[in-house]
């Protein structure tokens, strides 16, 4: 029997902060309104010459480091992103091309938006679970920058830059639990860039029915903690910590509510890094990491919804 265990992380963000109040000269909005109905005080933002990719090298050596594998052992490189340097190859190709890794190791993207990360996890644990693969890295790594429209106060404030890794490796013992995705495509012009390559009919900005998302959100977050507990047999008492994607405190308290946790118990970035997307989650568990709150042994819960609708959880030991 194999599972899946997370041996090392890692983390990339801008160096460029951007406060709530430089939003105040953009658009009309105040540091109060997006600190009390969000939880952001800033987001970093991607330098004009940085690549997604670039931000994917970055968090993903940081993950070869801390796991003190050899980076040609790796397997497999899934790319969860929905802002990807371009149409192909895959930012995943790009990465492995950045990494000077040619040991043949699969590469590909995940587009799942926000749940992206969980997506990509959850194929990866597939993968490994199976036997077919042995070791992979998985990212998330966005740069909303590029698609916000910044005269839209009811998005520019919420998102920022960032990349988030992980290595995983086979194990004789877990590791991942269970992965959940879902998705409801039915609610795809809730949350959308409304432009690609087929279809170039409008601007290719981040457009979004905040309200009702928020709705969703808290909804579908309720409904997957039930659903994950009941597939791992574990009790909300059993879990260390949540690790939640990180796009509104609003949306992560009604969760830590639900799971009778206290914040204390929540590894939180959303105020330091804005909606970070398919980075959010890599990126939150890396802070707890390297400051010691996750240890080795700890369960960790993870949960994320995004466009699409897509939606997910992780249950793993650290
Ligand atoms: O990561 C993928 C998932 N994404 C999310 O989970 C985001 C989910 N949605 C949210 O986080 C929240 O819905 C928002 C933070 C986007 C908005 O909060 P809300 O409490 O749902 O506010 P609202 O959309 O109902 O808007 C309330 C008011 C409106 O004014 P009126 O119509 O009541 O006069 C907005 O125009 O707030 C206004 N508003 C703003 N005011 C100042 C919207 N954006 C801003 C802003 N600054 N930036």
């Amino acid at each position: 029997m194999h599972y899946t265990r997370v041996i090392g992380c890692g983390g990339y963000l801008p160096e460029r902060v951007m406060l709530n109040k430089e939003l105040e000269d953009l658009v009309e909005t105040s540091d109060e309104w997006i600190r009390t109905r969000t939880g952001i005080r800033q987001r970093h933002i991607a330098r004009e010459d940085e690549t997604t990719s670039e931000m994917a090298c970055n968090a993903s050596q940081q993950a070869i480091d801390m796991s003190g594998i050899e980076p040609d052992t790796i397997d497999l490189i899934i790319v969860a992103t929905s802002t990807p340097d371009l149409i192909y190859p895959s930012t995943a190709c790009l990465l492995q091309k950045k990494l000077g890794l040619r040991n043949g190791a699969a590469a590909f993207d995940v587009q799942a938006v926000c749940s992206g990360f969980i997506y990509a996890l959850s194929i990866a644990d597939q993968y490994i679970r199976s036997g077919a693969m042995r070791r992979a890295l998985v990212i998330g790594t966005d740069m909303n920058s590029r698609i916000l429209d910044w005269s839209d106060r009811t998005t520019c404030v919420l998102f920022g830059d960032g990349a988030g890794a992980v290595i995983l490796d086979r194990s004789d013992t877990p590791g991942v639990y269970k992965t959940l995705l879902h998705a409801d495509g039915s609610y795809s012009d809730y949350l959308q860039v409304p432009s690609g390559v087929s279809c170039q009919t409008a601007e290719p900005f981040i457009r979004m029915r905040g309200n009702e998302v928020f709705k969703f959100a808290v909804k579908a977050m309720d409904e997957i903690v039930d659903e994950t507990l009941a597939h791992t047999g574990f009790t909300k008492n059993d879990i260390d910590w949540l690790v939640p994607h990180q796009a509104n405190l609003r949306i992560i308290t009604a969760t830590v509510k639900k799971l009778g946790m206290s914040m204390d118990d929540v590894i939180l970035t959303v105020a330091e890094h804005g909606n970070t997307s398919a980075a959010s989650i890599p990126l939150a568990l890396d802070v707890g990491v390297r400051d010691g709150r996750i240890r080795q042994g700890d369960i960790i819960l993870m949960e994320a919804v995004g466009g699409g609708f897509t939606w997910g959880s992780a249950l793993l030991r650290y």
